[in-house]
């Protein structure tokens, strides 16, 4: 048996083949991928595997509304998903798929085996599904008697005949387990929610079931071929199958048990808890580390399909760049914790970290040396001075950290070390000033100044390829590394202390990040001009076509809505207003005027959470003053007996644009 602690195997959840993939499933199998591309870097043996949830109800119904075969169906879907992780320069080492012969085989062989053993029984069942989460309950479990606990849907109550893994008899073990070993569920306090729910409550066998005549897409039991498994039990064991389980023992022993399974947090008990017990079952050993991440929201909600608000990969890849994309996903989520996607939030990053600290250090280093030595790295020629020194404390922490901050899974903070590094670079190069050190032909200084720029540029490349495998690739190209080498990084090298890059030749990178300009002050009062024109038109024409419809009813006329003058504005600063305490003062921007505007919403929003925020106001209301303060519109927000939420945009839109 090979030894594996030296192996690093790493697993994404399976997804639903039935949706689109979105943002919430790039984070969690581009995460997988930049620690594994990191193991490589430390020259682990690595597998990373990630694949598609293929069977259930969901499928079987969409399949019939399509007039497909559920497999048809699968086939179909499942391609979505390769080709965002292809796009996304996702390096799994397998795919699989729960329709995978070998994968079906082997779960039914250890079904076989749980039954063998008298590990699962037959029994009458009586419970309540919820569909979407391919998931039962028990009553006592349920949202106002009905509802899914979960995504709160209504759930079907179902009587009838079914099998059970004995999941119950584990519960005091799981328990333990999870006491004795800190490190199996991540982050901590996950790990105590778990522990809360097992304490809570004595744990329920597990029905592992479906008949077929309710559901027939699903892997038949090999002893009762009136029923299939139940999804979870079919789709957790893709961890064992995707790695030769039953098939390959050598393989199976160099991988397992996994270092990761990377989960979002909405999938937790099934991991921590019917997985841990199936394992105990087959008498396998755990999983080093469950861990699981928080949600990706659009603002401050929820991502969901019904809210329409789903961040679409595969066009924030087309529209900025897929190594961008990726940057920001990692530095913007803490892990463990929810964080928030906005376009405008990304392009701040971008045009921050990316354009103006990464990618102008880059420019204008491999322009100094192209310039004044002909495209040769120098070597360095003066003694280090302070600014030297502390350049490379810089430089050297974010060296040390990124290993320490991949074990301890705190990626952000990684990141953020090595832009630390780059912009003690841009500083550097202020203080030094090379341009007039080159003016003033102190050349010896100069090549100092070059040299430890490239060399900063080097490391920061190394530490970030995981990341930005591309660009950064493209960054050690551009500091004379041939291709070979621009793929593939070692930690190590950038550890040590050798000399490797003096006598290297530049290759200019031009722009390796370039900065997005959301639109110029001119093309914007341009465009508002034209607007207002053609809204002016609008309202004429309008005019006439509704003559004849007046107010009737209480229903008002279009032209009585266009008298409301709706604009979309951003907030520059938010404070409280003095001795109101339901009330903020805002300072907004509308197409270039900044306004002062007193908006009733300070038991709802912060002054710190409405500052950048894109709202929408009502800008042609005559000024007023509330509480003493002058009030130059008015903002719309929603409003109900839990609470108040500010209408905003969705996506990306310039200040000052009308609503209607
Ligand atoms: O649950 N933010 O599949 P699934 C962050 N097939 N991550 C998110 C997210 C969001 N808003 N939305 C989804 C299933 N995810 C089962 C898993 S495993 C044996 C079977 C990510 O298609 C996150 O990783 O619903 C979450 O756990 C996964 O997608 C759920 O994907
Ligand atoms: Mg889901």
């Amino acid at each position: 048996m090979i030894n594996n602690k030296d192996n690093f195997y790493i697993t994404t959840p399976i997804y639903y083949v039935n949706g689109q993939p979105h943002i919430g499933h790039a984070y969690t199998t581009i995460l997988a991928d930049v620690l594994s591309r990191y193991q490589r870097s430390l020259n682990k043996p690595t597998f990373f595997l990630t694949g598609t949830d293929e069977h259930g109800q969901k499928v079987q119904k969409a399949a019939e509304k399509e007039n497909m075969t559920p497999q048809e169906q699968c086939d179909k879907t499942f391609v979505r998903f390769k080709k965002l992780w292809e796009k996304l320069e996702v390096t799994n080492d397998y795919f699989i798929r729960t329709t995978d012969d070998n994968h079906k085989k082997v779960v039914q062989e250890a079904l076989q085996e749980l039954f063998d053993k008298d590990l699962i029984y037959k029994d009458e069942y009586e419970g309540f599904y919820c569909v979407p989460c391919e998931r039962f309950f028990n009553e006592q479990d349920l949202e106002n008697g009905i509802l899914c606990p979960e995504c709160q849907r209504e759930t079907q109550k179902i009587i009838e005949g079914n099998y059970f893994f004995r999941m119950s008899q584990y519960q005091d073990w799981l328990i333990n387990y999870i006491e004795e070993n800190p490190e199996f569920i991540q982050p901590t306090f996950r790990a105590n929610e778990t522990l809360g729910f097992l304490k809570k409550q004595k744990l329920s066998d597990l029905c592992i079931s479906r008949p077929k005549e309710r559901l027939s897409w699903g892997i038949e039991l090999p002893f009762d071929a009136e029923y299939v498994c139940y999804v979870w039990f079919d789709a957790l064991i893709n961890y064992i199958t995707g790695i030769g389980y039953k098939q390959n023992d050598e393989e199976f022993a160099k991988w397992w048990p996994a270092s990761y399974h990377l989960i979002g947090k909405d999938i937790l008990t099934t991991h921590t808890v019917y997985w841990p017990t199936m394992l105990k079952a087959m008498g396998l050993p755990m999983p080093k580390t469950i861990f699981a991440h928080g949600w990706w929201l659009t603002g401050r909600d929820k991502m969901s399909k019904s809210l329409g608000n789903v961040v679409n990969p595969m066009e924030m890849c087309d529209k900025y760049g897929v190594d961008a994309f990726r940057y920001f996903l990692l530095s913007e989520m803490t892990l463990g914790q929810d964080a928030s996607f906005t376009e405008e939030a990304f392009i701040q990053r971008f045009n921050s970290d990316l354009a103006n600290d990464l990618g102008n250090l880059l420019s204008r280093v491999t322009k100094m040396i192209l310039r004044n030595f002909d495209g040769t790295i120098p070597a360095p020629a003066t003694e280090l001075a302070e600014e030297e020194i502390e350049f490379l404390k810089a430089v050297n922490k974010a060296v040390e950290f990124m290993p320490e901050a991949i074990d301890s899974m705190k990626l952000d903070r990684g990141i953020e070390r090595a832009l630390a590094a780059v912009r003690a670079g841009n500083r550097y190069l202020e203080q030094t000033a090379p341009w007039t050190l080159a003016k003033k032909g102190e050349t010896d200084k100069l090549k100092t100044v070059m040299y430890y720029s490239a060399n900063a540029l080097w490391k920061i490349s190394t530490l970030l390829h995981s990341v930005m495998p591309q660009k950064m690739a493209e960054m050690l190209i551009a500091l004379g590394f041939n291709a070979e080498e621009a793929n593939t990084v070692s930690f190590e090298n950038i550890a040590g202390k050798n000399d490797v890059l003096s006598g290297k030749k530049i290759n200019d990178p031009g722009a390796l990040f370039q900065r997005i300009i959301i639109e110029d002050k001119n093309v914007k009062n341009n465009n508002q001009q034209q607007k207002k024109k053609q809204k002016q038109q609008a309202k004429q024409d309008k005019k006439q076509k509704n003559a004849e419809i007046s107010v009737e009813n209480g229903l008002i006329s279009i032209d009585d809505f266009f008298k409301t003058e709706l604009k979309v504005a951003k907030v520059l600063e938010a404070e409280k207003v003095p001795e109101a305490d339901k009330l903020l003062k805002l300072q907004i921007d509308v197409g270039g005027e900044q306004r002062q505007l007193v908006a009733g919403i300070a038991a709802y929003y912060s002054p710190e959470e409405m500052i950048g925020k894109t709202i929408v106001i009502v800008a042609n209301l005559k000024p007023a003053k509330i509480r003493g303060v002058k009030s130059q519109g008015m903002l719309l927000a929603a409003k109900d007996t839990d609470g108040l939420k500010i209408i905003t945009v969705d996506g990306l839109i310039s200040s000052g644009a009308s609503v209607g």
